[in-house]
């Protein structure tokens, strides 16, 4: 699977007596998280129906253990109603260390309650609070990345999270801010670091950009030299090892928070702690290679949800990124875009040409990068940035995203 050579799946991490000599490893940046180090400094975002236990477990196996993985948004308020289904979204396997939890919330009594019951519950390790959804439904209520522009209801959050998450430590994921003329990512990082918050992310986008356009890397390095008190982490288009380290470089940030890349292609997360180490034996797998960890990863779905065809399904959405750039015709992709089993699923890939090896020019864009150019508000929102009555709960989506 790496350049220089095959390798099966599961992936296991280089043997030392045949992995290349080391180069000089770039320039070291120490990420620590309240009481975690990690290292190397890298990140999976969290991403509403991707970021499971299963997704992560396949991630962590690839970077040999090593990164920090985000679990799924959770509401706050499906949290203190112990919602069925968000019950479940917490869970973490056993080898999961620290146990990383998103949580997405509007209302600082909630918020507070909901980490409270995490730390009493010994439900995670590490809190990130969630920023930067950028969907109309929610932003019309006040809610996602609209939230920050009212400093004094962001204030109150966080003051209540870190309040009520004792040791552990609290972070924060946030957009740039709501248009080029509403920017908010400065004061909230400044309000992040007077409120007792760990570190702070930025992806460089604004709530108008969605996900078009390219993520504004400038601006993650002028909130790194706004917040030098605490770590600053870094989001936006980074689709291989290379982006990361250039991000590291052109920025300055602490380490990367690495979403859409990972989409169909988990052992970027090898290739990411390869780049950090100073390696470039970077993974290109050969199709059959992408057809087991597809399977693995669609078995991990079942195992998780407990039912093999709705672990299946769920897998669904992933087939064609990770067939990205394989020669499949349409109507193959189209087939094992609606198996609702294990067998059928193996059956088509074993249909194709598996002896097909990486395609150039795969990496690159996957998943959600369209622009919208109008952010839904509510009434009068931007006229005053500090006062602000609250924002109801239906501003609460828990299929949100950022
Ligand atoms: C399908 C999907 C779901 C997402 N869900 C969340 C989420 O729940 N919480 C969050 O903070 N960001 C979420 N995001 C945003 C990502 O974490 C990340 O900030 C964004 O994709 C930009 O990084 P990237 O260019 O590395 O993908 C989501 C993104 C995608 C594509």
């Amino acid at each position: 699977m790496r350049d220089n050579g095959g390798m099966s799946t599961p992936p296991s991490t280089p043997n030392p007596a045949t992995a290349p000599d080391p180069a000089p490893a770039p320039a070291p940046s120490d990420l620590t998280i309240g009481p975690y180090a990690v290292r190397p400094p890298v990140v999976l975002a969290p991403m509403a129906g991707i970021t499971n236990a299963p997704f992560r477990t396949l991630c962590r196996e690839f970077s040999g253990g090593k990164g920090l993985f985000v679990s799924e948004m959770i509401t706050t308020r499906a949290l203190v109603e112990r919602n069925e289904k968000t019950m479940q979204l917490i869970h973490f396997d056993a080898s999961e260390t620290p146990r990383s939890i998103q949580l997405y919330g509007v209302d600082p009594v909630t918020v507070g309650k909901a980490v409270r019951m995490i730390v009493e519950e010994d439900l995670a390790d590490h809190i990130d609070l969630n920023f930067g959804c950028p969907v109309p439904k929610v932003t019309r209520k006040g809610g996602g990345s609209a939230l920050p522009y009212k400093r004094n209801l962001l204030r109150s959050i966080l003051r209540e999270a870190v309040a009520g998450a004792g040791d552990l430590p609290v972070t924060i994921k946030m957009r740039k801010g709501i248009d080029d003329d509403h920017l908010t990512y400065l004061d909230a990082g400044r309000i992040a670091v007077e409120e007792g918050v760990s570190a702070v992310a930025l992806h460089g986008r604004t709530t108008a950009q969605h996900y078009g356009g390219t993520a504004d890397w400038d601006a993650i390095a002028r909130l790194k030299e706004h917040v030098p008190e605490i770590p600053v982490l870094g989001n936006g288009d980074i689709w291989s090892a290379d982006d990361a380290l250039r991000m590291v470089r052109e920025t300055g940030c602490d380490g990367v928070v690495v979403g859409r890349g990972c989409l169909g292609r988990p052992w970027l997360f090898a290739d990411l702690v390869a780049s950090f180490e100073g390696r470039d034996d970077f993974l290109r797998p050969t199709l059959r290679e992408v057809a087991d960890v597809m399977v693995r990863h669609a078995t991990l779905l079942g195992e998780w949800i407990g039912d093999e065809a709705r672990g299946v399904i769920d897998f669904r959405k992933h087939v064609a990124w990770y067939l990205k750039g394989f020669a499949v015709g349409s109507e193959m992709r189209k087939r094992l875009a609606i198996t609702s089993s294990l067998e059928t699923l193996r059956a088509g890939l074993d249909e194709l040409d598996l002896d097909q090896p990486w395609p150039t020019g795969a990496d690159g864009p996957r998943g959600r990068t369209s622009g919208n150019n109008r952010v839904a508000l509510p009434d009068g929102w931007l006229k005053d940035p500090y006062e602000c009555a609250g924002v109801g709960e239906d501003a609460e989506l828990d299929t949100s995203g950022g």
